[in-house]
């Protein structure tokens, strides 16, 4: 499958600063934004949403794949992450936790292509199976 240009990496970050926008985050004050995109072109896109009992909490990421699981799309090719702390510009761009390169590894397997934005023009990428070499998925078990 072709990469996307970097135009559409663009559009998929500026979607991922969107939806950041709804992050819930009164505990952290870190709030982040993701926008996956499945094979077919639909784009998903996710914010983190805390909770008081803090282990409720849910990352943008997996609020991106779940909506996109529901619905019933199951294969992505991209996703895009922006994070930093509220009215802070970030240092470092925000790669995917560890319990989200997990999830994401479910669907993906090691080809996803992960965008790691501090803005539309300063990204870096990977692809999962980088960031999760060895994984431990579906072909697995
Ligand atoms: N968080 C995400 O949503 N995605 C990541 O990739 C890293 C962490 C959230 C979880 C929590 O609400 C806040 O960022 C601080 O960890």
């Amino acid at each position: 499958m072709a990469a996307l240009t970097r135009e559409e990496k663009q559009q998929l970050i500026r979607l991922a600063q969107e939806a950041r926008t709804h992050a819930v985050a009164p505990y952290s004050r870190f709030t982040v934004g993701a926008a996956l995109r499945s094979t077919d072109g639909q784009i998903f896109t996710g914010c983190n949403i805390e909770n008081a009992a803090f282990t409720p909490t849910n990352c943008a990421e997996r609020t991106a794949l779940f909506k996109a699981v529901s619905e019933g799309v199951t294969h992505f090719t991209d996703i895009a992450i922006v994070g930093a702390r509220i009215g802070e510009i970030n240092e470092l761009v925000t790669g995917p936790c560890g319990v989200c390169r997990q999830a994401l590894y479910e669907f993906c397997g090691p080809s996803l292509n992960v965008i790691m934005a501090k803005t539309p023009d300063d990204f870096i990428e990977r692809t999962l199976g980088e960031l999760l070499p060895f994984g431990f998925g579906p072909a697995n078990i």
